[in-house]
């Protein structure tokens, strides 16, 4: 696997595939890399010819009030794991590459960055949405590949490839998860033993949610209900547990004829959980 930290080299590196006629697949990163971003790899690699990984923590994402220099950052053990994930090239810029001196244009969702997960990190989906388009720009991959386990990120990436014109095709992969049901994120490494457990209770509240919402039961008996059991288990608030439009996040009184996701940010101690799951169209 090569690392390649330059945009020339990057180029040069992704003009040798396209020469000779070989496919190319994006799956972007920040690093402390788990068995969700490694079921990224793999989808990826059963799409395109060449694997292109970027490890970048990205500043802009980042509000004031979240540390950004706590972020785990662990090159060499995710290089390693990678190499074992049979990845062609590990794009690893520093901040001055990515974000040379004088730069000064952001890219910027309207409407879909703004609920839920944007409520409460004003900013956060135009740093993300800033990098990604720079990282589809400097890779021009044929696909990029995210978690849908970050939902909403996936839909403001879908929203402004479609938005920007920008030739790639946005892949959404299934979330994976723990045995018991908790979605894979870096952040349930904050989590400690108790609260592991209490965290059992996020995905079986959504679960039972969907699922009723899928009986015919009202939507919002179905949220309160799912927002009683995430405080009685131990959960000390819930952000935003709603019923959306898949692709639009537009949130939905009633479950209508097309594709919802069930939403839900709650905190248990200082760590914030996030999660979704679809309720299928009738
Ligand atoms: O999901 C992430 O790890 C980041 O938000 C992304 C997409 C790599 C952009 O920095």
């Amino acid at each position: 696997m090569q690392i390649i930290r330059s945009l020339n080299a990057l180029r040069a590196a992704v003009r040798g595939w396209r020469a000779s006629g070989e496919r190319v697949a994006l799956v972007p990163t920040m690093g402390a890399l788990h068995a969700g971003h490694m079921a990224l790899v793999d989808a990826a690699r059963r799409r395109a010819d060449r694997v292109v990984v970027s490890i970048f923590v990205n500043p802009t994402q980042f509000g004031p009030n979240e540390d950004l220099a706590a972020y785990p950052r662990r090159e060499a053990s995710d290089a390693a794991l990678l190499e074992a994930g049979k990845v062609d090239l590990l794009w690893a810029p520093d901040v001055a590459e990515m974000y040379p001196e004088g730069f000064a244009s952001t890219v910027s969702v309207r409407g879909i960055s703004e609920g839920l997960c944007g409520a409460a990190r004003p900013g956060h989906f135009d740093g993300v949405a800033t990098v990604v388009a720079k990282l589809l720009n400097q890779v021009t991959p044929d696909v990029a590949l995210f978690g849908e386990k970050d939902w909403q990120q996936l839909a403001v990436v879908r929203r402004m490839v479609a938005d920007l014109d920008i030739g790639v095709e946005i892949a959404g992969v299934p979330t994976v998860r723990e045995d018991d049901g908790l979605a894979r994120s870096s952040r349930n490494a904050y989590l400690d033993p108790e609260q592991r457990l209490i965290a059992r209770a996020l995905p079986r509240a959504l679960g039972e949610a969907a699922a009723a919402i899928g009986r015919g039961e009202a939507v919002a008996a179905a949220l309160e209900s799912a927002e009683r059991r995430l405080i009685e288990a131990g959960f000390v608030g819930v952000d935003y547990i709603l019923l959306c439009d898949a692709e639009t996040l537009v949130p939905m009184r009633a479950w209508a004829e097309r594709p919802a996701r069930l939403l839900v940010a709650a905190r248990l101690g200082t760590t914030r959980l996030i999660d979704n799951l679809a309720v299928p169209a009738k």
